[in-house]
């Protein structure tokens, strides 16, 4: 499975303004590897990433998945069947439960109830959150612990392409080593293309690639 990524541009425009937040940038993603998207605040990660999810259609250039066109897909199966995303702001579902919350995209994907719920419950003790925490809503959870349960939502899927914006924003020590790991094997064991945006030196330093984007421009295309 390759993502590539083809000379692509967005702008956000307003009645005041328009905002070149992705600069022609070209770069590709592959199975089985971990990228880090790193950069100041401002320079486009999260605007490149929606593109990546199919949240964003570019506004020139193409995003690729095996060589098929974005544009010409069906994005919300592409979505539901390919890219998962973790949120820079979570974005779980405030009226459901933690189980309820992970086990949402995969009765999306029509898996049987009682699978999602087994995987559900599995995926969340692998992010640190025993059943204790599965009939909780995430009102009643600490900013960690809700970015473990947007993270655990994002991997119960088969997804073969994990997006992750600032996953380890809100987490301690401890747990950004557990949360790295994790990405670290779904890439390598898994065989899947995680590509997390990060300021954490340590999230980056773990990656396999790491891609920097400064003012909207990717500054290495290849990867370092
Ligand atoms: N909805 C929007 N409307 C107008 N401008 C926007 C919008 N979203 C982002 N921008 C602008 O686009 C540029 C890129 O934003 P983006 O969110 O992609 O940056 P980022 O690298 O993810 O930053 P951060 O590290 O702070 O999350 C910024 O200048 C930002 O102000
Ligand atoms: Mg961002």
């Amino acid at each position: 499975m390759k993502l590539t990524v083809d000379n692509v541009s967005y702008s956000y425009r307003t009645k005041y303004q328009t905002v070149n937040a992705v600069k022609e940038v070209s770069c590709a993603f592959e199975s089985g590897s971990f990228y880090a998207l790193i950069g100041k605040s401002g320079s486009g990660k999260s605007t490149l990433l929606s593109m990546l999810a199919g949240l964003e259609t570019p506004e020139s250039g193409s995003v690729f998945i095996d060589g098929a066109d974005l544009k010409a897909l069906d994005v919300d199966r592409y979505r539901c069947e390919t890219a998962s995303v973790i949120y820079q702001n979570f974005n779980l579902f405030p009226l459901l439960t933690v189980l309820e919350n992970v086990m949402y995209p995969m009765l999306l994907q029509k898996k049987p109830k009682a699978d999602a719920e087994k995987r559900a419950l599995e995926t969340l003790e692998r992010v640190g959150l025993g059943e204790s925490y599965s009939r909780r809503l995430p009102a009643m959870l600490s900013g960690g612990e809700q970015q473990r349960v947007a993270i655990a939502r994002a991997l119960a899927t088969d997804a073969d392409v994990i997006l992750a914006d600032e996953p380890t924003g809100n987490l301690d020590g401890e747990n950004t080593e557990n949360i790295i790991g994790l990405l670290g094997s779904l890439a390598h064991e898994d065989g899947r293309c995680v590509v997390v945006i990060t300021h954490d030196p340590n999230v980056a330093q773990a990656a396999d690639s790491i891609f920097r984007m400064d003012s909207g421009r990717l500054e290495n295309g290849e990867a370092e």
